[in-house]
């Protein structure tokens, strides 16, 4: 089965691909050729994950998948969430993003976050969608250097590491978005079966 992910982040195509049933032929929008922006107007993290599959699945009529992630801080009353790649501002960099987030919570003791993924998938009957979240605490200050966006800050509950500090294979044991991808691809196993 082809699947088509709606998105230019490499980061997440690698967390992605060793998760999903080897059945699947996953195709990046980098071997379609696709350059171009895809809107991402709603309010909200499935509205958004929509809009993206959507527009890729009209544009090439294969079996689309788009994931919105956002992190939400207690502290700052589930700021930054659906706005959290432009949180700093417009065409800002994740550093960027990251030093926003620590002058916010500077002087405040509680941490408390949880990072959310909803995958929306197009192309087969209605939309469907996956959600993945996981709980956790932005430290005071960044540590390590794998993975992407903001998570040199996420420390998840439970450990003594941010997600920066760990293996792809230690993030996508417990990540918000390989909680997504799991449920995703125990549908697509099962959805096989009945084939
Ligand atoms: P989007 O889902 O690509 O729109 O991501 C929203 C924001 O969250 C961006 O700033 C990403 O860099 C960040 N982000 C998404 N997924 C992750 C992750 O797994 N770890 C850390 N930051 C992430």
């Amino acid at each position: 089965m082809k699947l088509l992910f709606a998105s230019q982040n490499k980061h997440k195509i690698e967390e992605i691909k060793p998760l999903l049933p080897s059945s699947v032929e996953l195709l990046s929008l980098t071997d379609m050729g696709f350059e171009g922006e895809i809107p991402e107007t709603s309010p909200t993290l499935a509205g958004n994950a929509l809009q993206k599959a959507q527009f890729i699945y009209d544009k090439y009529k294969i079996t689309s998948f788009a994931d919105d992630t956002g992190l939400e801080v207690a502290a700052l009353h589930g700021e930054p969430g659906v706005y959290s790649a432009r949180y700093a501002g417009e065409g800002k960099s994740a550093n960027d993003n990251i030093e926003k987030l620590l002058r916010e919570l500077s002087g405040i003791e509680n941490r408390y976050a949880e990072f959310k993924t909803v995958i929306a998938l197009v192309g087969h009957g209605q939309p469907l969608f996956f959600e993945g979240i996981v709980k956790g605490t932005i430290t005071k200050e960044k540590h390590g250097t794998n993975g992407f966006g903001y998570d040199p800050v996420f420390m998840p509950e439970g450990y003594d590491r941010t997600f920066a500090q760990m293996t792809l294979e230690e993030k996508n044991k417990l990540s918000h978005r390989s909680r997504a991808v799991r449920k995703f691809a125990e549908w697509l196993r099962e959805k096989e079966g009945k084939i």
